[in-house]
């Protein structure tokens, strides 16, 4: 058994960041969201990684993920020339894929259960597709699966417009070899993919058995903002060890569940958790509310935030309005002037979005 994860992609939604990194770098509580899914994917036995990888940020995310020794793994990454969608992704793996059964992981997607437990169903029933489903408010903008009592799949429906039901289809699927001949009989979509959905949905019309199981737990599709936020909400909930090696003076005030790196300096500040922050930082005069993350080396004095995820080497000073839902890049810095400003001042890159509330 093998693992292909998916960390190739355009990444539209999160722009502005991805223009200048790869979108499954993004740290959720401070680590790559990429990095979850190959450690639930080591945990479950599999050892053997291909990471499909852009031209453009496959670098980063090679250079930063590494060989796969830090997990336990072998990882091989694999360049997909261009975003053709997720089945040419497959395509372009298949030399490393060969005739083993594998995990297909989407990079930026996040679950809760554990691979154990589908794994065990796709081996023992020797399925050629196994694939996840978890019931949404909104499927319309889902790929939608139509299932029969014993959990065959009978039809795939790409964002329909009236949904066969609202359980949509999660970014980790099970296949066998047979998806190759799936994946070279069909033909890209009218976005011009080669669409996952259209060859699962062949494995069904040629008789292959393609069955559906329920996730319990969460699943987040970390693609966007918000989602992002959540995704972080939920970790630093479920996942945060409480450390704080970080030099802390006695007027500062640390309370909940706080995780906070070495050589940070926390000064006459209050951290109310679950909050991590990376190291090097120097926080002060701030309140640092509960679901946030701050990446290393950044600089805060004189803020008020919660709910947002800062990265590596931001810097926020004087902003005394509340920050809230946010996501502030890499050496992104928001400044105000002591007195209460008279004009705001902006150089803001493409596709970023401020709102003043
Ligand atoms: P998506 O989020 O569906 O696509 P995207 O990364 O292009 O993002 P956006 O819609 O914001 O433009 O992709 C899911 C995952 O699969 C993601 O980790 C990127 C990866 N991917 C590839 O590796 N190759 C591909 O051809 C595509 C379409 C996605």
């Amino acid at each position: 058994m093998k693992a292909l994860i998916l960390s190739g992609g355009k990444g539209t939604r999160l722009r502005p960041l991805t223009y200048t990194g790869a979108k499954q770098l993004v740290p959720v509580a401070n680590k790559p969201i990429l990095w979850y899914g190959i450690e639930s994917i080591v945990a479950a036995g599999i050892t053997d990684i291909g990471i499909i990888i852009s031209p453009e940020t496959g670098e980063e995310i090679a250079e930063k993920t590494g060989n796969g020794e830090r997990f336990g793994a072998k990882i091989t990454y694999i360049v997909q020339d261009h975003p053709l969608g997720l089945a040419h992704a497959v395509k372009v793996a298949q030399p490393f894929l060969g005739d083993s059964p594998f995990i297909m992981y989407l990079g930026d997607n996040l679950i809760q259960d554990s691979l154990n437990s589908f794994l065990d169903e796709f081996k023992s029933k020797h399925l050629d597709g196994l694939i996840l489903l978890r019931s949404v408010p909104n499927p319309t903008a889902f790929g939608v699966a139509k299932v029969d009592e014993q959990g065959r799949v009978l039809q795939l429906v790409e964002k329909p417009k009236v949904p066969p039901s609202n359980l949509a289809l999660v970014g980790v699927y099970f296949f066998s070899p047979t998806i190759h001949d799936a994946i070279a009989s069909i033909k890209p979509s009218a976005r011009g993919e080669l669409e996952i959905t259209d060859a699962i949905q062949e494995l069904i019309d040629t008789q292959k058995t393609v069955e559906a199981l329920k996730l319990e737990g969460w699943w987040l599709d970390t693609g966007k903002k918000d989602d992002l936020l959540e995704a972080n909400r939920i970790i630093l909930d479920n996942k945060l060890d409480i450390v704080v090696e970080a030099e802390v003076d006695e007027k500062s005030q640390i309370s909940g569940r706080v995780h906070i790196e070495k050589s940070s300096k926390i000064i006459n500040s209050t951290i109310r958790g679950p909050v991590i922050i990376g190291q090097n930082c120097h926080i002060e005069n701030c309140f640092i509310g509960p679901y946030t993350s701050i990446g290393d080396n950044a600089t805060l004095i004189d803020a008020d935030l919660e709910h947002s995820v800062i990265l590596e080497g931001a810097k926020i000073v004087e902003i005394h309005q509340r920050i809230v839902d946010s996501l502030i890049g890499r050496r992104a810095k928001l400044e105000m002037a002591p007195q209460r400003p008279k004009a705001l001042r902006f150089m803001v890159g493409d596709d970023s979005h401020i709102e003043l509330v």
